[in-house]
């Protein structure tokens, strides 16, 4: 896809050889009992796949639904769910996946959500991290690239809808809203 708008931030192959490392990393982290991976709709979907993938391990995986209101720049901090988990939490380690942390505003939400849920143990892995724009403080326990205060689209992540299935991680350039 020749796209004038793209380039190219993290290329297909850094991102299949980071995610390898992750899997071992967190196959090692968690010898025993169940895993339960769930992702967030939809940008995490090919994030979570390939994750799971790398285990080294048996996993369970569910995906969650969250919608955050108003368009744009900005997150109003409002967020509701739009699909629900179908399998229970309770007493299962969990690790909840997912595509890009910005302002953290979500994944605040869905902490407090899946605390409810008594699972044993919660953590999060983000494939991206953009810590300049944090506006709540969330504990992100595997990341796999930190990267700079541009907007991204590809490997999951939209602009509205679009670029999802890009092989690579690119910078959208010339964007006048971002929304989520
Ligand atoms: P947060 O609540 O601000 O941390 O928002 C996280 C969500 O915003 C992610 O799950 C993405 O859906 C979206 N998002 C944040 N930054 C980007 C980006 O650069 N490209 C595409 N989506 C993004
Ligand atoms: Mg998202």
């Amino acid at each position: 896809m020749t796209d004038p708008k793209l380039r190219v931030l993290i290329p297909a192959g850094e991102i299949q050889a980071r995610i390898k490392e992750l899997g071992e990393q967190i196959s090692r982290d968690y010898p025993n009992g169940t895993l339960h991976m769930i992702g967030i709709l939809k940008g995490a979907t090919f994030f979570l796949t390939d994750l799971a993938r790398a285990m080294k391990r048996d996993v369970f995986i569910d995906f969650i639904g969250i919608s955050s209101y108003g368009k744009g720049k900005t997150t109003s901090g409002e967020v509701k769910v739009t699909k629900d988990l179908d399998i229970s939490l309770e007493g299962a380690d969990v690790l909840i996946v997912e595509d890009i942390v910005d302002s953290g505003v979500t994944l605040t939400y869905l902490m407090h959500l899946m605390e409810q849920r008594k699972p044993s143990s919660i953590r999060i892995v983000a494939l991206l991290d953009k810590p300049e724009r944090r506006l709540r403080p969330v504990e992100v326990a595997y990341v796999g690239f930190r990267i700079p205060d541009r907007f991204v689209v590809g490997y999951g992540l939209d602009y509205a809808e679009k670029y999802r299935n890009l092989d690579d991680v690119c910078v959208l350039e010339d964007t006048a809203a971002e929304p989520n």
